[in-house]
């Protein structure tokens, strides 16, 4: 059969069209295959060993809060945070058992260790219990987180020694052990005790101080001092001065010790350790003046530091290992003191 000449030709064009066809498939097939091939040869690039290991906790560590704890605290631990915290209620002039009167004034301990003791800043207790025991200048000997609390008793709180083995000494000391159980060790240095501040050159300026005090502190303390009681027992705001205060052989009576902790916790609420509000000069003067009025008295502080080099210096109370005045023990300017005892004991003071 002859197939006519146009018919030919329309024939070949679909020929080539198919063969067209037919190797752009090809192509695809083999683009296909290799990208195939590819993939299952394909090793990811080694990671090196260092990148494997996992990841540090990123979640920030915060101290324990034991109103938050509910149950998973023990009772005595729950108990001793209600001492620290209800102090004249519970072991003070406003417990119903007088047996169980120990502190003498209406303060709490949690008055001067802020936050249930745990706002870093203000000799917190988070930790505490594993810096016990510790050597003491005061009494001159090793003693223990016990001795410690006590040495806060007689003093801050105007009061008596607690029994070593009695339920309110286990129940606090048991607190402080719960709060430092989970702290981490990077950690430590910031929950202990206050920053220090950088001493003036001169003495404290009364003045200035009382300007201070009138400007930052009367809101809540009261142009007396006398504070605000809560209903009950304890105090809404504490006094900073006069019969309900802490005593003359307290470690807030030193203007060092009271300017540190106030630089960096008063006014309460505005300031914190790294975020204070007075400056270390205004501090200074502001804890001279609250110092500078009349709070009951310690007997018997003239056998504290049996060693008297290691009187710190702004210890207002002799005997004393120089002879700066009273006065200059009291108030400063406390750098030749601090020069004083370097050069004649090569003891470095700072507090
Ligand atoms: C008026 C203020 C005040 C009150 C109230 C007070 N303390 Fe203190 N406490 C201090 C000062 C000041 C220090 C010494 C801080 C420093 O120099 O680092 C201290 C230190 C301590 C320490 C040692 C802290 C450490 O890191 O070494 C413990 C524990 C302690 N107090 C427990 C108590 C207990 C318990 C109470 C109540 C019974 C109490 N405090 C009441 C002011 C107070
Ligand atoms: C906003 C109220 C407020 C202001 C302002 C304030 N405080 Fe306080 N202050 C308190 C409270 C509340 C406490 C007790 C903290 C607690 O129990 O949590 C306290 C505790 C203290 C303490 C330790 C407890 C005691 O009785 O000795 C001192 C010292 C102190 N303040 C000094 C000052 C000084 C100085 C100023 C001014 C620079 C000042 N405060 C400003 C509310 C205030």
């Amino acid at each position: 059969m002859k197939i006519p000449k146009n018919k030919r030709s329309e024939i070949d064009s679909m020929r080539y069209l198919a063969r067209k066809i037919t190797g752009l498939f090809l192509v695809l097939f083999g683009l296909l295959a290799l990208l195939f091939l590819g993939l299952l040869t394909y090793r990811p690039p080694a990671i090196p060993l260092q990148d494997l290991t996992p990841v540090p906790e990123t979640k920030p560590w915060h101290p324990r809060d034991i109103n938050a704890a509910g149950v998973s605290a023990s009772p005595l631990v729950r108990q001793g945070y209600l001492y620290l915290s209800e102090s004249a209620a519970q072991m003070g002039p406003g417990a119903e058992n007088p047996d169980m009167r120990f502190s003498g004034n209406n303060l709490s301990c949690t008055n001067c260790h802020l936050k249930g003791g745990t706002q870093a800043g203000s000799a917190s207790w988070v930790g505490v219990s594993a810096r016990f025991p510790q050597f003491g200048g005061r009494s001159n000997r090793i003693g223990t987180l016990e001795d410690r609390i006590n040495g806060c008793m007689e003093r801050s709180m105007n009061g008596r020694k607690l029994p070593a083995g009695s339920e309110a000494m286990r129940a606090m000391v048991a607190y402080m052990e719960w709060l430092g159980e989970d702290l981490p060790a990077e950690r430590e240095a910031e929950y202990e005790g206050y920053p220090p501040i950088a001493l003036p050159e001169a003495a404290v300026n009364l003045e200035a101080g009382k300007a201070v005090y009138l400007r930052e502190c009367t809101v809540c303390h009261g142009a007396d001092g006398q504070g605000i009681p809560k209903p009950g027992a304890g105090y809404l705001y504490p006094p900073l001065w006069g019969p309900d205060s802490y005593n003359d052989g307290a470690g807030m009576y030193r203007v060092i010790t009271a300017a540190e902790f106030i630089r960096s916790n008063m006014p309460f609420g505005l300031a914190s350790r790294d975020n204070p509000k007075l400056s270390d000069q205004e501090a200074f003067d502001v804890a001279g003046y609250v110092n500078s009025f009349d709070r009951p008295h310690k007997t018997g502080t003239e056998a504290d530091y049996p060693d008297r080099t290691l009187k710190p210096v702004s210890t207002p109370y002799g005997p004393w290992a120089d002879d700066f005045s009273a006065e200059a023990h009291k108030y400063g300017p406390f750098p030749p003191i601090i020069a004083y005892y370097k050069e004649k004991y090569q003891l470095v003071k700072n507090k």
